[in-house]
C-alpha cells in the first residue's frame, strides 16, 4: 500500500499528540494513596498539563510485583539520624569550594539540549553527557571505591544513572542523594524545546557539584566512608516518576537497605530575594529523616527553611517511600512561590539564582558527610 502525503502527516501529527506512542497504548496511574485509574497514553498527558501528579505504575502491575489497588504501602522502618553534627570542619572546608561559575557552565550545557524528554533521542544524549561529566569526576578515585551504573528501563531509552561509593565498615546501609535529568515540555513534549533549567536540571547541577567536591573529600586521607553513598540521576520523572519507581522497585525486589534518600527537584528559583530560604517537604516524607535534614539547614546552609507541602507524587524521593525507605525532600522555597515558568520553553538559565543553588549543594554534602560516618542505622 502506498502512503499519501497527507496520511503521513496524519499519522505524524498524531503521534505528536500522543507524546510519541504510535500507538495510543493503556496506562495505570496511582493518583493518591488508594486511588488507581486506568487511562490511554494520551489521557495521561492531558493530566499532567492539569498539574496532576501520579505514580505510573503500569509496569509494575504488569509483572504483578506490588500494588494491587487497595494494597497499603509497606512500612518503613524508623532510622536514628545524628542529632549534632560531627564533620563541621570537612564540611566547611567542601562548602567554601563550591564553583558557582562551574554550576552555571554545566546548566548551561545541560540545557542547551532541545530538549532532555525521556522518549526523545536528545533525552538520551544528555544523559549519556552527564554520565561522562561524572566519569571524569570520579576518575581519579580507586575502582574499587565508586562505580557508575547505567540502568536500562527497557521500556524506553534514556537511562538512569546510579553513582556508588561502597562503604568499607557497613556498605549494605545505602544512603541515596536523587535528582532527575529528564524535562519536558507539556504543550508537545516530542516537538516543543524544554530547556528544564529549573524543573529539573538545577536539582542535577546541584548534585553534580555536590558528587564532585564528595569525591574530592573521599581523595583525602581523613575521610569516612562506612555507610555505602549513591548518587542517583533518574531519568523519566516528569511522566509519572518512571525512571525512580523502576530503580527502587528494583531495589526492594533485591531487598537492598536504604535507610535514607534525600531528593533535590528544582533548586535555583528565588520568588523573593528579601525573604530567600528553602522548602522542606513535610507530606509524603520521613520525619526522621527531614527532622535530620532540618538539623543539616542549621547547621550549614547561610539561609532558613520554611516548612511546606507538595502533594502525592511530587517527585523522586514518593518513589523510595512507596517500596518502604525513608524519603525527605527540600524544595527551592515554599511551595507556593517556586517557579512558574516549568515545563515549558520559559524554564531558562536567566530565571535563576546559582548562590541558591548553592546553598542546595551545602545541604547535600553536609547530609552524606555526616550519613556516610553514622554508625546506628
Ligand atoms: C565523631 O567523629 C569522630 C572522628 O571520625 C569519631 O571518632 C567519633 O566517634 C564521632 N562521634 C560520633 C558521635 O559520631
Ligand atoms: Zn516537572
Amino acid at each position: 500500500m502506498k502512503l499519501s502525503f497527507s496520511s503521513i502527516l496524519v499519522f505524524v501529527l498524531l503521534q505528536t499528540l500522543t507524546a510519541g506512542y504510535p500507538f495510543d497504548d493503556v496506562r495505570v496511574l496511582q493518583v493518591a494513596e488508594k486511588d488507581v485509574i486506568t487511562v490511554k497514553e494520551s489521557e495521561k498527558l492531558n493530566l499532567l498539563r492539569r498539574g496532576v501528579k501520579f505514580f505510573d505504575i503500569t509496569k509494575q502491575q504488569q509483572s504483578g510485583y506490588f500494588l494491587r489497588p487497595s494494597e497499603e504501602d509497606p512500612a518503613i522502618p524508623e532510622y536514628t539520624f545524628p542529632t549534632k553534627m560531627n564533620y563541621t570542619n570537612a564540611v566547611h572546608k567542601l562548602i567554601s569550594k563550591i564553583d558557582q561559575k562551574n554550576m552555571y557552565d554545566k546548566l548551561a550545557k545541560f540545557t542547551s539540549f532541545y530538549t532532555r524528554y525521556y522518549k526523545s533521542n536528545d533525552g538520551y544524549e544528555a544523559a549519556e553527557w552527564l554520565s561522562k561529566e561524572i566519569e571524569s569526576v570520579v576518575d581519579k578515585l580507586p575502582k574499587d571505591m565508586v562505580s557508575i551504573e547505567h540502568f536500562d528501563h527497557k521500556e524506553w531509552k534514556q537511562y538512569s544513572i546510579i553513582v556508588k561509593f561502597k562503604g568499607t565498615v557497613t556498605p549494605d546501609n545505602i544512603v541515596v542523594i536523587g535528582s532527575h535529568l529528564d524535562s519536558i515540555n507539556l504543550l508537545f513534549p516530542t516537538l516543543l524545546p524544554a530547556p528544564g533549567a529549573d524543573d529539573n536540571g538545577s536539582g542535577t547541577v546541584t548534585n553534580l557539584e555536590a558528587l564532585r567536591l564528595f569525591a574530592e573529600y573521599l581523595s583525602s586521607a581523613d575521610h569516612v566512608l562506612k555507610n555505602t553513598i549513591e548518587f542517583h540521576f533518574y531519568s523519566a520523572e516528569e511522566a509519572g516518576l518512571l525512571g525512580s519507581l523502576d530503580v527502587f522497585t528494583a531495589y526492594a525486589a533485591l531487598k537492598r537497605k536504604v535507610v535514607a534518600m534525600l531528593q533535590q527537584d528544582m533548586t535555583g528559583f528565588v520568588a523573593d530575594s528579601k525573604n530567600e530560604h528553602v522548602g522542606v517537604i513535610t507530606d509524603y516524607t520521613d520525619k526522621p529523616l527531614t527532622n535530620f535534614v532540618k538539623r543539616v539547614i542549621d547547621t550549614y546552609l547561610s539561609i532558613p527553611y520554611v516548612e511546606t507541602e507538595c502533594g502525592y507524587a511530587c517527585s523522586d524521593h514518593g518513589s523510595a517511600t512507596k517500596n518502604g525507605y525513608p524519603g525527605a525532600f527540600v524544595i527551592e522555597s515554599e511551595f507556593k512561590q517556586t517557579s512558574k515558568y516549568i515545563h515549558s520553553t520559559m524554564d531558562t538559565l536567566d530565571k535563576l539564582s546559582f548562590s541558591h543553588m548553592a546553598e542546595h549543594t551545602k545541604l547535600v554534602l553536609g547530609t552524606v558527610v555526616e550519613l556516610a560516618a553514622w554508625d546506628q542505622f
